[in-house]
């Protein structure tokens, strides 16, 4: 029997407020009992409501006429807002952003962790609310979404695009003119390659066929002034690669390292690709302290990284280093807090999955002549072992800071086993790290609580957490 197609009904829901902001960007409206999620509005705006999905406990929807917009509001200030999902937040003040950061943690806190609380620090706004990244990654497409203003203007419009994924799209692409996330010579860099691809005629990707010939473009920018640009193309044409990789050197004799990679694959990860360096060094340098970090094409390092010091500053003082600890510092990365804390501690162990991380972190630590460091690459359940603990010792401080997903069960207990006389729990997600903490809540207390904000304009909130173990 053939299934039914879902009728989906297009209810309009009539004068209603929005009363906050909640996860994943998402506003929160209330309508009969009801509770309403809806994107692109502001707390306090009074709207229309068309109902896109209808569940049990909770529906969504869609603004689709303004009453009152709400004083939260501001002008956005990029030309791209509401086709890009780069920057959801726009639209509402930093300071209102920064209220609901803070409430994002306290909420995911008390309604999931359900553990004693002491009162919070005040969330730590970004010194820069724009062109705070350091890294931004560009699509070439050969068939570039256009907007409802192109489509109604009736004129023909150049589809050669280079920008970022239209939001849920992984083959919609928008060109993008002009983007305030990284400093310049950002934009300029990927507007000269877009122009010269265009007036070359190499040929822009397509996705959905897999043909053609540019795939992406990588602009990394330091605060060292080092600047790194990596071209992405689908097969070997050294005559093309030349060309517009000269065009670039030409233009921008500022790049210190610029690379290439061929890439045949499905998608645009090169972690299992050589990425060939085409001028200057393989790699450029971040900056903290005095301590240089290295960072290579396949490296991770923090994409706001004047506000990652801020965290990491916070990271190091919650730890109360005295110089005689040793420190275990879980899902290193690349070793980034193992090294910053190093010199103030006694000896850091550093743990994360990914080798070629595990590489950078041990290079991080030699070219800063940091001699107090040992690493491990692997899965951090098998990896933090009984006999990891007997070869280096039980730690007196813990550094956590794992993925979205939170630490395994098998990884707190073993925390739970060891219990260090400190724990500071870094998370990019205050929901999972409530959970954690519920789980620890059996040997710490949680003491001092500190949101972060390292991504303004978006929903995403980060957040240190000290943990002190009860005397019993
Ligand atoms: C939020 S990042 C931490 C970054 C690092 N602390 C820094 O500040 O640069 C989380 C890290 O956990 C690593 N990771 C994810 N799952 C893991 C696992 N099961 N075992 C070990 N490391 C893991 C990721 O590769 C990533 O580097």
């Amino acid at each position: 029997m053939r299934k039914q197609k879902k009728k989906i009904n297009f209810e309009i829901l009539e004068n209603i407020r929005i009363e906050e902001m909640v996860a994943e960007g998402k506003c929160l409206a209330r309508h009969e009992n009801m509770v309403v999620f809806v994107g692109g509005v502001a707390p306090g705006d009074v709207v229309d409501l068309r109902v896109t999905r209808k569940k049990k406990s909770f529906m969504e929807a869609e603004a689709v006429r303004f009453h009152a917009y709400s004083d939260v509001r501001v002008q956005p200030f990029c030309e791209h807002f509401g086709t890009c999902g780069g920057c959801k937040w726009q639209h509402i003040g930093y300071d209102t952003q920064l209220f609901y950061k803070q409430k994002q943690v306290q909420d995911n806190l008390e309604r999931i962790g359900k553990v004693a609380l002491p009162p919070f620090d005040p969330i730590l706004g970004s010194a820069k609310d724009r062109f705070y990244r350091n890294k931004l990654e560009f699509t070439f497409s050969n068939y570039g979404w256009l907007t409802n203003e192109q489509i109604k203007s009736g004129e023909e419009h150049e589809r050669r695009a280079l920008g970022f994924h239209m939001p849920g799209r992984f083959d919609k692409i928008l060109d993008i003119q002009n983007c305030y996330l990284q400093p310049e010579p950002s934009n300029s860099i990927r507007l000269a390659v877009r122009d010269y691809a265009r007036a070359n005629n190499l040929v822009f990707f397509d996705k959905m066929r897999m043909t053609g010939w540019l795939r992406n473009l990588i602009v990394r920018t330091a605060n060292t002034g080092e600047l790194m640009v990596i071209l992405q193309v689908y097969h070997d044409d050294q005559e093309a690669l030349t060309g517009i990789l000269d065009h670039l050197a030409a233009e921008f004799p500022e790049i210190t390292s610029l690379q290439y990679v061929v890439n045949g694959k499905g998608n645009e990860t090169f972690h299992d690709l050589p990425v060939i360096c085409y001028k200057g060094l393989p790699y450029i340098h971040e900056e903290m302290e005095g301590i240089r970090f290295r960072v290579g094409a396949k490296s991770f390092y923090q994409t706001n990284a004047d506000q990652a010091y801020e965290l990491y500053k916070l990271t190091r003082e919650f730890a109360g280093l005295t110089g005689n600890e040793l420190v275990y510092d879980l899902y290193t990365g690349a070793g980034t807090i193992a090294n910053f804390v190093a010199r103030q501690c006694r000896e850091v162990i550093g743990i994360e999955y990914v080798p070629s991380a595990i590489e950078d972190a041990k290079i991080n630590s030699q070219i800063n002549d940091i001699t107090n460091t040992t690493f491990y690459a692997g899965d951090m359940k098998d990896i933090l072992s009984d006999e990891l603990i007997e070869r280096h010792g039980k730690p007196d401080v813990v550094i956590t800071d794992p993925p979205r997903a939170g630490m395994d069960e098998k990884v707190v207990a073993k925390l739970l086993q060891v219990h260090a006389n400190r724990i500071v729990y870094v998370s990019c997600n205050p929901a999972t790290q409530a959970r954690d903490l519920e789980l620890l809540s059996e040997k710490y207390d949680v003491t001092r609580v500190q949101p972060v904000d390292m991504f303004p304009q978006t929903h995403h909130v980060e957040n240190i957490v000290l943990l002190t173990r009860r005397i019993t």
